[in-house]
């Protein structure tokens, strides 16, 4: 027989048993009321290498023992995976059996990596094949179709030609297993393994800006004002005014604390660049009212001519001290006529 004829150590083996154990008839003491379901094991092997139904021994492709060339891959139903990986091709002798309905696919590859044939033994119910175990036997092409033999039958079911390398691994089952040098390296368990790391927390973000009003958060916020914090928020100057200049509504557009130019009083700076200064050296004296006329710098006085209320103000703007007030005027001078009211705060 062809198996007979190859050179690998397993098939020296193979030879010994073809000469001193014929291969047995495949019909003697067999029970015709014990049979497999062909298309049952058919449907099991679809998808078998992505199936959960089946584990995969080996780790990458390795070549056959038969010498052949092909690499091949070993895969076996999950239900009896303990006991046929206890089974490895270099020992013998182990007397460990596959259970019943046990199916193992060893895959033949092209070069390319391709499945070319696919291979099978299934365990089959006590009975079905005394002479081997009882398994059954295919071979298929990569898509599970068994391939057809000379006489154009399937070849599925008890293959007499698969028998001579079978045999003598009787005292293991029938089965050469695979190789221990070509099994995944496991985590051997007793391994300290290295404590895992504490899982990095994200950073938690930032709070949210406080809504309480808190004087420097740069928020002029709550009951913040200018007066009570000037930090946060800006005093603007105020004005309300009724002035007017030689027959015009002068229109007020800032003001600014006296003592910024020496003097105690406000200076205010009317659209277009008029400014008018009111000054009382004392509280309740009659305050001067000067008037310098846009882009000069030269202003002409009139003296008593306004009365002038000014308090300081609690806030301070760039080291100035805001002043909040009014005035009523009635001034005439030789170059101007200045009659009306204003108030002013924030002035600074
Ligand atoms: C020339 C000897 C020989 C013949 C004939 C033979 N086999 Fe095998 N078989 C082996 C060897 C050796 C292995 C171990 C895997 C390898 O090295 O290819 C094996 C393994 C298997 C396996 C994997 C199960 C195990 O034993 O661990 C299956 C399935 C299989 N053969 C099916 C068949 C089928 C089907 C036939 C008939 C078409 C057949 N064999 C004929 C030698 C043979």
């Amino acid at each position: 027989m062809q198996s007979c004829t190859l050179g690998s150590l397993l098939c020296a083996a193979a030879v010994t048993a073809c000469n001193t154990a014929p291969i047995p008839s495949n019909t003697a003491d067999v029970d015709i009321n014990v049979g497999v379901d062909d298309a049952a094991i058919m449907s099991t092997l679809a998808g078998h290498r992505d199936s959960p139904a089946f584990v995969r021994l080996n780790d990458a492709p390795y070549p056959t023992a038969l010498g052949t060339g092909a690499d091949i891959n070993v895969y076996v139903s999950a239900n009896a995976y303990v006991p046929y990986a206890s089974i490895t091709p270099e020992t013998s002798g182990s007397n460990i059996t596959v259970p019943e309905g046990t199916l193992i696919v060893r895959e033949v590859l092209e070069d390319s990596g391709a499945i070319k044939t696919l291979t099978l033994m299934y365990k089959g119910p006590t009975g079905y094949n005394p002479e081997l175990g009882d398994f059954w036997f295919g071979v298929t092409d990569a898509e599970g179709t068994p391939v057809l033999d000379a006489a154009g039958a399937a070849k599925i079911g008890k293959l007499s030609e698969c028998y001579g390398c079978h045999i003598p691994r009787a005292s293991d089952g029938y089965l050469f297993g695979v190789p221990a040098n070509v099994r995944p390296v496991l985590t051997d368990p007793t391994e300290p393994v290295p404590p895992t790391p504490p899982p990095v927390m994200p950073l938690p973000p930032p709070p949210a800006p406080t809504p309480d009003p808190v004087c420097g958060d740069f928020a002029c916020n709550g009951d913040e004002t200018c007066e009570t914090c000037a930090y946060d928020c800006v005093c603007a100057n105020e004005l309300s005014s009724d002035l007017d200049l030689n027959g015009e509504q002068l229109s007020l557009t800032s003001c600014r604390n006296g003592l910024v130019f020496g003097f105690r009083g406000v200076q205010l700076t009317a659209e277009g660049g008029t400014r008018v200064r009111i000054g009382a050296s004392q509280a309740g004296e009659a305050a001067d009212v000067a008037v310098a006329p846009p882009g000069s710098d030269r202003a002409t006085r009139v003296a008593g001519c306004a009365v002038l209320d000014i308090a300081d103000q609690s806030s301070t703007i760039n080291g100035v001290t805001n002043v909040a007030g009014n005035a009523t005027l009635d001034c005439s001078g030789s170059s101007f006529l200045l009659t009306g009211q204003v108030s002013f705060s924030n002035c600074h």
